[in-house]
């Protein structure tokens, strides 16, 4: 099934300042979600492995934040450049540890190889000011500063692009980092490893401790005085946890956390784009994503339409191993994944939702779960209120403007939403009103490096991609220089 073309990819220890570090200790088993088997057995990085990281990425920043940023973006676009000649190889090196279909994981490759590209250029372009003075002796100015060490926690669903988006800007200002990736999905990190050294990144400028121990890790990166900046994406949850961890040291925080997304059409949209989008959002790696339609309201004069034609969009998706061709839903992560669908399912069929299609677990077997289709949803059930992370599309209908804007704010989380409709005086106006860090009309597709990415309320802290993306990196200092004589 894994056939590299550069076998040397598939890297299963530890990368500590440069260097391949196995451990004499426990190893973390990585497993196929589609068919269970163990892939590989990675060095369980801990604790002490993530101190010692930390202290090198902290020797390695003093040359790395004063060398030009011309330089360093030179070696990022290597890095990138290499990324893209093995896509096909790191694609089928996610597939395998993470299960998403294989076109599905190359795009991500391709998406987070952007990220990179991106941000080598903007490091060029981050400026300070030149402040007009308050007295003649004297000449005001600021400059950015890489602010130093950078923790990152990044989570299995995209292996690949969560790194990238938090590692690029990262290293394009100056900083090193050291980053615990999901014990779930190690390879795809430590590959991207194996192409930085190639690259000629410099030893101890970027370090992956992949571990089981999240807790012991999580607790040198958001505590250890030698880390400056803490990022994560994940759950609220953990993300409450880890904020409070980063105020006994001040750290700077940056939160990708949970959604809970609406996905609202109106009876003036087109609903061939609408269905068409919905399924984009909603099923986009089986349904396991911060920003997938959680939650859909369509205007109660046409959900029947709508409705009708989400099933038949639905029933057209192919299930089946991501190495399959025209594979479209893979399997979910693991068993607890799985056993969250029934959960979610048969709390919302005791409070009256109906299934229209799905409903049960694949006839795969293991990790896969049948694409569900649910009407007759109401507040009350858990899945209108936490985010689903799985493949089950449920629908409630409105009838005014007034009523979705509220009801689709009604919640902690604010990451991304999405709505349908024509009248372009609507379109502005929802978008205003609506309480999200990211909204999307007449589309489902937004990813991209050069925007923002972030949540508002409890989805999380700052953003990432764009300009904003690159910005928490930096300290800003203000130089006040006097003694001038004029
Ligand atoms: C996420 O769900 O965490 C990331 C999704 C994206 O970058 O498009």
């Amino acid at each position: 099934m894994l056939k590299l073309k550069d076998p040397t990819l598939f890297r299963t220890e530890n990368y500590i300042n440069g260097e391949w570090k196995s451990t004499d200790h426990d190893q973390i088993e990585v497993i196929n979600p589609s068919t269970g088997d163990a892939i590989a057995k990675v060095s369980d990085g801990k604790k002490a492995d993530a101190a010692l990281a930390v202290g090198f990425a902290a020797k390695a920043f003093r040359n790395w934040s004063r060398m030009p940023a011309k330089e360093r973006a030179n070696l990022l676009r290597k890095w990138y450049e290499l990324i893209l000649e093995n896509a096909e190889d790191l694609g089928r090196l996610m597939t395998l540890e993470q299960g998403k279909p294989l076109a599905e994981a190359i795009g991500e490759i391709k998406y987070g190889a952007g990220f990179i590209e991106f941000y080598a250029e903007e490091c060029k372009r981050v400026m300070g000011d030149i402040i007009p003075t308050i007295a003649a002796d004297r000449r005001l100015m600021t400059y950015k500063q890489a602010i130093g060490v950078v923790g990152c926690i990044t989570p299995w669903n995209f292996p690949n692009a969560m790194i990238t988006r938090k590692a690029a800007p990262a290293l394009a200002a100056g900083c090193t980092v050291v980053i615990k990736p999901d014990p779930g999905t190690p390879l795809s990190a430590l590959a991207l490893c194996e192409l930085a050294e190639r690259a000629g990144i410099p030893a101890g400028v970027l370090n992956v401790v992949a571990g089981s121990d999240s807790q012991g890790i999580g607790e040198v990166l958001t505590q250890h005085k030698d880390v400056a900046k803490f990022t994560f994406t994940g759950s609220t949850a953990v993300g409450k946890i880890l904020m409070a961890q980063c105020a006994t040291t001040v750290k700077k925080v940056s939160l990708e956390l949970g959604g809970n997304a609406p996905f609202i059409v109106f009876d003036d949209a087109d609903i061939d784009e609408a269905v068409t989008h919905c399924v984009a959002t909603k099923f986009r790696n089986c349904g396991q994503t911060c920003v997938c339609t959680n939650r859909v309201y369509v205007q109660n004069t046409i959900a029947a339409n709508f409705t009708a034609k989400l099933k038949t969009a639905i029933t057209a998706m192919k299930v089946a191993d991501g190495f399959e061709d025209g594979a479209v839903i893979g399997p979910l992560i693991n068993r607890q994944a799985v056993e969250k669908m029934d959960t979610l399912l048969a709390d919302a069929l005791s409070k009256g939702a109906a299934i229209v299609i799905g409903g049960e677990r694949h006839e795969l077997g293991g990790c896969f779960y049948q694409p569900t289709l649910l009407t007759n949803i109401t507040d009350d059930m858990l899945l209108a209120n936490e985010e689903i992370f799985g493949p089950i599309a449920a629908v409630q209908t409105f009838a005014t403007e007034e009523e979705v804007v509220n009801k689709a704010n009604d919640t902690e989380f604010g990451l991304a939403a999405y709505f349908f409709t024509r009248d372009v005086g609507r379109v502005m106006r929802i978008s205003e009103n609506l309480e999200y860090g990211i909204v999307c009309s007449n589309s489902g597709v937004f990813s991209t490096e050069v925007a923002p990415f972030g949540g508002w309320k409890q989805s999380g802290i700052g953003s990432e991609g764009g300009k904003e993306g690159i910005a928490d990196f930096y300290e800003t200092k203000f130089h006040s220089m006097g003694g001038i004589n004029v």
